[in-house]
């Protein structure tokens, strides 16, 4: 009989790159192919959950099984994802948000300035998604189990240690983006798991290895972190 250790849980993953419009025609995103969170997606439903993908633009076909609401912008993904939280077990935060958007968004499209050798565009923060659900869940349930990932290029355990305390979550997925065929837009990936248990913490080095499988291992390490531990 097939294992199914997912099974009757809901289980919300974001995906992909956000897009940031500077005008009706130009955009600030980042290279982010959305492998890895359409992984995570194909995977969790193989283990019996049932899954929700909030996808930035892609090309990747949507998992069999899997519900995908598609959005462009990070303030799009972060009211998708405020709408699915509170009914959900695990949320796994994989999409690159950019970090800031275009104060204004020019209604036509930007042009040329004859005479001006730079244009200077004023960028402001985006709200942090990941970090906005692991504050507003229930704190007398504990629910859901936050999982974050970290993309560094140097330094990757201490950032991401930062990043799992300081955005609160419960576990973080740590992967160096500097390393040539893993990472953005590869069909491998490596990362350093690192989770907080109860009191405790723990860790877990996932060598190269296809997003696929990488994506079952975090998948399975996850399920086996939840408070009751896995279903079945
Ligand atoms: O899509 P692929 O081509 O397969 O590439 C996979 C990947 C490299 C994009 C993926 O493995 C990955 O690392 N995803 C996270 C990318 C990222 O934005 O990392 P970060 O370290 O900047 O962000 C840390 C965490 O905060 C992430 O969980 C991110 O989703 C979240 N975040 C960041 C900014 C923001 N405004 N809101 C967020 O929720």
């Amino acid at each position: 009989p097939q294992e199914l250790p997912a099974r009757g849980l809901h289980i919300v993953i974001t995906a992909g790159p956000t897009r940031e419009p500077l005008d009706p025609v130009r955009y600030l995103s980042n290279h982010s192919s959305g492998k890895m969170g359409y992984a995570l997606a194909a995977s969790a439903a193989r283990l019996g959950a049932r899954v929700t993908l909030v996808s930035g633009p892609v090309t990747q076909v949507t998992p069999e099984g899997v519900e995908r609401i598609d959005v462009e912008t990070a303030l799009e993904m972060l009211e998708a994802c405020r709408g699915l939280v509170a009914a959900c077990d695990i949320f796994i935060g994989c999409a690159a948000v950019a970090d800031y958007r275009v104060d204004a968004v020019a209604e036509h499209k930007i042009k040329k300035q004859e005479g001006e050798d730079g244009l200077t565009l004023k960028l402001i923060k985006n709200p942090d998604i990941i970090a906005d659900v692991a504050l507003k869940r229930d704190s007398a349930s504990r629910r859901p189990f936050v999982v974050g990932f970290a993309a560094e290029t140097r330094d990757l355990e201490a950032y991401a240690r930062d990043k799992l305390t300081r955005k609160q979550l419960d576990m973080i997925v740590a992967n160096d983006v500097s390393t040539q065929g893993l990472g953005f837009s590869a069909d491998d990936n490596a990362a350093l798991l690192l989770w907080r248990e109860g009191e405790g913490e723990g860790g877990e080095n996932l060598p190269p290895q296809t997003k696929t499988r990488l994506a079952d291992a975090i998948l399975r390490r996850a399920l086996s972190c939840l408070p009751d531990g896995p279903t079945h």
